[in-house]
């Protein structure tokens, strides 16, 4: 029904002449900046589970027993009437100096029909895929008394139906791993399951490790949700900020974004805290996150840790900072180092010789959080290093403009500064129309790092944002898109933008933060109406920036062509509850091809997108007929429009 009422519109919209309505007027005669290839792209970290539960397709939580010191959280006893068993951590028999727990199984009663063992109930629930294979991973030992058989399966929660099963023996006192596919039938796709582990007779079992992996994109062993990769493939992302956010900071020294702990085999991978609340596995390490800006063709933005950590400790620059300031020279080196390098080598080792791409490097993440002031020094040394071994990478500055002048660096002049945004929807409406225009256009650059409109009357950090849904509504895809214009309009000095935070496992349990573009649970998920307008903006885009103006109506806008093509794409977002008919002012083009296109998505302010109504609000296009240099477009109430017109 929505779907038609925007199409009707959009007809109507085509249908009256040009007439006596305020008018937006797109200047095509001369561009006045070239828009930045990268502007649009993604900003990760690990919170609201968004790699451990969310796009790091592991499914068992509590892989490696780290996740509780005294209980095996996330594990649970399975017998009947006729069975026994008990479960308990045990640190005396630890697989290696890194998975510093096990788990002990001790069947005390248990037959061919009456087996008895543990279970895990995954992420919120263990995704059962029709035709599907599983892989399967678990380091394992045994008592002198039992050596197998172990069976492994994926159950319903109530136990009624098997998915798949199998088993493998040749356990002895020798950690031992063992290696098996689970393959599910022809069966309703369902989260309301489990992964079980049994034995069929008494015995003492110790797992070190177990892993269960869903097919994957590109099937990587260590890999992605599919379904989480094409929604970020279809954002067509020119780049991707990692590891944070927070995350690269961590809460302490200690529980930094410790990189060189999240290479190499992931049984040698200890995990730690992340500052989101729970522990990271590191299964998403920095291999991986460069294999996932590969797998997007996109480039890293690399976060390095610089420092300072969120509950305030700092590093004085100097002698104490100078092995961090190695840290993020080896990391770099582990990056686009060749073979023949330290670090180049051992990325080889870990399985990808080439280089990867780089170009920019982030010195820590909003440092104007450090009241000691010493960011300016700690900045500094990073730069200096930096630029001496890589005189062609850039840096950014997570401190920006926007912050008081006492904070910024004034030592060094960065290539580029981060600034953040999270903004309330009508604060977005307000301050777009100037956004950037008191900026110096000799720089430095901007790369707006992190933002996000959000329609609640409290900012995302308060307490009863929990309270709320996991991801926003079209209210805030406004918000989202009037600021993605004003970006978009001054793109010659905003050269990157990404809205954050990209991901939300939606179970109460999972969230920290909203708003969020991406939801998902354990089986499915969706893009929220900001992902959609981010979408719209993303995927259609020129290469040269034109002056718009508009000063008669509350509509905000902007416009860039593709100087191969000739094609414009004009953008309009109308906040107002009622439609706005616009006369529209092509200038500077000799002849305009009567028919373009509508790409829109409106709708009621509070309509938005969930699990069980994931297309509510997504993009429709219609057709725009006698498109001319000067002709009438009503955009519908709180509606967000790209339209695309071709010259000749
Ligand atoms: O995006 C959520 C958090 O907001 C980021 O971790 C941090 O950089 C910012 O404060």
């Amino acid at each position: 029904m929505k779907k038609l009422l925007v199409s009707l519109i959009c007809t109507v919209a085509a249908a009256l002449s040009y007439a006596a309505n305020p008018t937006f007027t797109v200047d095509a005669s001369q561009p006045v900046g070239k828009v930045s290839p990268s502007l649009y792209g993604l900003m990760t970290e690990e919170i609201n589970h968004s790699y451990d539960g969310g796009l790091y397709a592991e499914l068992i939580q509590n892989r490696a027993f780290l996740d509780n010191a005294t209980k095996p959280f996330h594990w649970t006893v399975v017998s009947d009437n006729d069975s026994a068993a008990t479960i308990a951590l045990d640190s005396a028999n630890s697989f290696n100096d890194k998975l510093t727990n096990s788990l002990r199984l001790t069947v005390t009663k248990a037959a061919k029909n009456h087996p008895a063992g543990v279970a895990n109930s995954g992420y919120w629930g263990i995704p059962v895929q029709s035709k599907a294979a599983y892989r399967v991973s678990i380091l394992a030992r045994a008592d002198s008394n039992f050596s197998g058989p172990v069976t492994v399966s994926i159950v319903s929660d109530d136990g009624s139906k098997v998915y798949a099963k199998e088993n493998f023996s040749g356990l002895t006192a020798e950690w031992k791993k063992f290696e098996l596919t689970l393959k599910t039938g022809r069966v309703a796709p369902t989260a309301e399951a489990r992964f079980v582990i049994t034995l069929d007779q008494p015995g003492t079992a110790w797992f070190g490790f177990v892993s269960l992996f869903p097919p994957t994109w590109n099937d990587q062993p260590n890999g992605f949700r599919k379904d989480l990769m094409r929604m970020l493939v279809d954002l067509n992302p020119k780049f991707l900020r990692f590891p944070g956010g927070n995350y690269v900071e961590g809460d302490t020294v200690e529980t930094r974004f410790d990189w060189k702990k999240t290479i190499g085999p992931i049984e040698d991978r200890h995990g730690h805290p992340c500052p989101w609340g729970y522990r990271s596995t590191d299964g998403l390490g920095l291999l991986e996150f460069l294999e996932w800006c590969e797998d997007m063709k996109t480039e890293p933005v690399l976060a390095v840790y610089t420092g300072y950590s969120l509950k305030g400790a700092h590093i004085n620059p100097g002698p104490d900072l100078e092995p961090f300031v190695q840290e993020a020279l080896e990391e770099i080196e582990y990056v686009i180092g060749d073979v023949n390098t330290k670090w180049g080598a051992r990325r080889a080792k870990d399985g990808h010789p080439a280089p990867f791409r780089l170009n920019y490097v982030e010195i820590g993440n909003e440092d104007w959080f450090d009241k000691s002031l010493s960011y300016d020094g700690r900045f500094a040394q990073f730069h200096d290093a930096i630029k001496a071994r890589y005189p062609q990478l850039k840096t950014i500055s997570s401190v920006g403009n926007e912050q008081p002048e006492r904070l910024r660096v004034h030592s060094r002049k960065a290539d580029m500064i981060d600034e953040h945004y999270y903004r309330s929807v009508d604060e977005f409406i307000r301050m777009s129309p100037g956004y950037a225009k008191k900026y110096d256009r000799s720089g430095p650059e901007i790369f707006v790092g992190e933002w996000a409109a959000y329609e609640t009357t409290f900012p995302p950090w308060d307490a009863r944002s929990k309270k709320e849904p996991p991801t926003p509504n079209l209210k805030a895809a406004i918000g989202d898109s009037v600021f993605m214009a004003a970006m978009e309009r001054n793109s010659d000095l905003i050269k990157m933008q990404c809205y954050a935070p990209l991901f939300v496992n939606v179970n109460p349990g999972a969230r920290q933060w909203r708003p969020d573009m991406i939801g998902y649970d354990a089986i499915s998920a969706y893009g929220s109406p900001s992902y959609y307008a981010f979408q719209m903006f993303s995927r259609n885009l020129g290469d040269e920036i034109l002056a718009v103006a508009s000063p008669e109506t509350t509509v905000q806008g902007c416009a860039t062509r593709d100087s191969k093509t000739g094609q414009i794409f004009v953008k309009l977002v109308n906040p107002q509850p009622t439609a706005q008919s616009l006369d529209i002012e092509i200038k500077g083009v000799a002849t305009l091809v009567a028919k373009g296109s509508a790409t829109t998505l409106a709708g009621n302010p509070e309509d938005t997108n969930s699990i069980d109504h994931p297309k509510n609000v997504v993009p429709v296009v219609t057709a725009v007929r006698n498109v001319k240099s000067g002709f009438t477009y009503t955009l519908p109430p709180y509606g967000i429009v790209v339209l695309k017109l071709s010259a000749r």
